[in-house]
């Protein structure tokens, strides 16, 4: 029960990584909050902790929009009274080559993967200051450290990201707020299952554990960053990409 009584907010907790996130937090103690505009989803993550013998509630929200974002950090201090962690991990990929990508392609991923999470830790973090502490943990990637081919706008995220990390780490620290990344290697999800199957091969290939990682891999990344066990980590990207070498 590494997160006893703790309340986290997961974006992106209705499918892939974010719903494995939920699941393991809510099995480690912690009452969460599955937050993502997708609905259907959200609410089977949610009703699977909530029958499994967890808490947890979906609050339909876009991270784009900040008037929804407010609306579910308000929610949640009714509900549950406090904000402990937030992850934020909804993200997306929109792959063109430099000279293809389109302005509405460039806009839509660093709406969502960048200016998402600025917007989730910017209404989160007044509720955390209050309670003298937190833990913001965010998603960046591989890809973020690296770059990719295809990947113009969600390598300036994924690398975004590190940026805001380690400067929140620095204004937070003080106020008792730890804020630390996870760059994931290839995991598998609806998200990996874009990529052509010939490329994930020479990814696997690429890896020194010679597999793509599983949701599980993350989850319990981010179990541990959430936990006190992580009590003097802060500002750091953890690479989780059994050795992927790129
Ligand atoms: P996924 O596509 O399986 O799930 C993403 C979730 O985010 C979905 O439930 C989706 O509805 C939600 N979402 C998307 N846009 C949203 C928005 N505007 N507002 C609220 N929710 C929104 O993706 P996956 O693979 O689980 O990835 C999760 C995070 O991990 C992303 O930030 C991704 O960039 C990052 N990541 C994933 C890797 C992988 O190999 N799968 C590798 C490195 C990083």
């Amino acid at each position: 029960m590494l997160l006893k009584d703790k309340v986290a907010i997961v974006t992106g907790g209705a499918r892939g990584i974010g719903r494995e996130t939920a699941l393991v937090f809510a099995r480690a103690g912690a009452k969460v909050v599955v937050a993502d505009f997708d609905k259907e989803a959200g609410e089977k993550t949610a009703g699977d902790i909530n029958t499994s013998g967890g808490q947890a509630i979906f609050r339909q929200v876009d991270v784009t929009d900040r008037d929804n974002v407010q609306a579910m950090v308000d929610e949640t201090k009714e509900r549950f009274g406090q904000i402990d962690i937030l992850v934020n991990n909804a993200g997306i990929t929109a792959d063109a080559m430099l000279l293809k990508m389109t302005e509405a392609q460039w806009d839509r991923v660093i709406g969502v993967n960048l200016k998402g999470v600025f917007n989730c830790t910017q209404l989160v973090v007044p509720a955390m200051v209050e309670q003298g502490g937190g833990v913001i943990l965010n998603a960046s990637s591989v890809v973020g450290l690296y770059g990719n081919i295809g990947q113009t706008n969600y390598a300036a995220t994924k690398s975004g990201v590190i940026g805001m990390t380690k400067s929140w780490a620095k204004e937070l620290g003080r106020k008792g707020i730890r804020v630390n990344a996870v760059a994931p290697g290839f995991i598998i999800s609806d998200m990996t299952a874009k990529v052509p199957e010939k490329l994930l091969g020479v990814m696997k290939e690429k890896t020194a554990l010679n597999r793509l990682g599983e949701v599980q891999d993350i989850a319990h990344t981010y179990l541990f960053l959430a936990s006190d066990y992580a009590s003097y980590i802060t500002g750091q990207v953890l690479g989780v990409d059994g050795g992927l070498v790129v």
